[in-house]
């Protein structure tokens, strides 16, 4: 029996692909294959991350109960994730419950640490950026799409706001988070959102300001609530689909219920922000369908989504 040592037999690979290549008739097709197959320079770039994903308006409910938090909804093109988010002990810990707690598994760990590497990564420091002044953002083919990241607080929130924006000191130093500031808001990379127990009075007093606040998209105007909600406080207003709006999705949706998805998504467009409706029926798929279709035919903003793939290619 003839014995191949490994470096003879990865020589003779070699030397049977480029026989393979000059054999090969020079079509586009073996020049792709040749090149893909090679460790050319030609086809590497330094912000290949999310080569090729396009950024869908999509909010990936309850985010770190994908297989990989944060990744698996960037890998489908997912523009905003959710983590809830627990203070305990002076650590931010990410779960839905209680019993979904590990040590390992904080807001550091799954969202800011490799956010940060992330978007330093989109942002190669060399001859050729010198002059940039922007930041590019997580997508590739949309430097200048922002990922919403909604952080729901859990525990109080008044205690727990303060951790978090000492959290987000990473991002911020960078200068990777949409800021409001002297009156100007700019646009980041990444756009923090707080939810559930974000304290609304603690966040409007922020300035600057760089965690906004997720506004109520049926109080918009309800003015018990003392508060001017616009773009500069609130980029993102959500409320629950079922008590706002009601139709299952099956049969026919009614003039009212209709009207009132208008009512509602007009309302914030008016005053510059986007909308969103949670807790959409997921079952059956015929009516999770016919529900995304009709917010979006209304002029909604983020489809909420359990089930990213299935939003993704929707
Ligand atoms: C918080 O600290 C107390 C006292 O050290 C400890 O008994 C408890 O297990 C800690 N809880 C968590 C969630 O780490
Ligand atoms: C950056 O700006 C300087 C000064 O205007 C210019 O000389 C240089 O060529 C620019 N570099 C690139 C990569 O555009
Ligand atoms: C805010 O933006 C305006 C218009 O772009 C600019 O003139 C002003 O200097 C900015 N203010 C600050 C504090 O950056
Ligand atoms: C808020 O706007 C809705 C829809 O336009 C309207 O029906 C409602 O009366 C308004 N509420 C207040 C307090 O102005
Ligand atoms: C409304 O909010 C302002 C600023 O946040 C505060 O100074 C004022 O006391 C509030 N008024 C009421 C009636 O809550
Ligand atoms: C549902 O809407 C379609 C299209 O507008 C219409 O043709 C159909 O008659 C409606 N069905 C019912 C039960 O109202």
């Amino acid at each position: 029996m003839v014995v191949i040592s490994p470096r003879f037999s990865r020589i003779f690979a070699c030397l049977l692909a480029c026989a393979q290549a000059c054999i090969a008739k020079p079509t586009v097709d073996n020049q792709i294959t040749m090149l893909e197959n090679s460790n050319s320079p030609l086809i590497q770039y330094p912000t290949q991350f999310t080569q090729n994903i396009v950024p869908k308006p999509i909010h990936s409910h309850n985010d770190y109960w994908r297989d990989v938090p944060l990744f698996t909804a960037l890998s489908l093109g997912v523009a905003s994730v959710e983590a809830d988010v627990w203070l305990m002990n002076g650590t931010l810990f990410v779960g839905h419950e209680l019993a979904a707690l590990t040590p390992a598994r904080t807001f550091e760990s799954l969202y800011i640490n490799p956010l940060v590497t992330i978007i330093e990564g989109q942002n190669p420091k060399d001859q050729f950026t010198t002059n940039q002044t922007g930041i590019n953002g997580v997508f590739d083919m949309a430097g200048t799409v922002p990922l919403q990241l909604l952080v729901d607080i859990k525990t109080d929130g008044v205690e727990a706001l303060p951790f978090i924006l000492k959290a987000m000191d990473p991002l911020r130093q960078r200068g990777f988070l949409t800021t409001f500031a002297n009156g100007n808001l700019t646009e980041g990379a990444i756009t923090v959102v707080g939810t559930g127990n974000s304290p609304l009075e603690q966040v409007k007093a922020l300035s600057p300001r760089d965690y906004f606040f997720d506004a109520p998209l049926t109080q918009l105007n309800d003015t018990s609530l003392n508060t001017t909600f616009d773009i500069t406080l609130s980029p993102l207003a959500s409320t629950d689909y079922g008590p706002a709006i009601g139709w299952s999705g099956i049969g026919n949706i009614s003039e009212t219920q209709r009207n009132n998805i208008i009512t509602l998504v007009d309302m914030a467009h008016s005053l510059g922000i986007r909308s969103r409706f949670w807790d959409t029926p997921g079952w059956p798929i015929h009516a999770r369908d016919a529900i995304w279709q009709e917010l979006l035919n209304d002029g909604s903003d983020w489809l909420n989504a359990d089930d990213l793939e299935a939003a993704s290619s929707f």
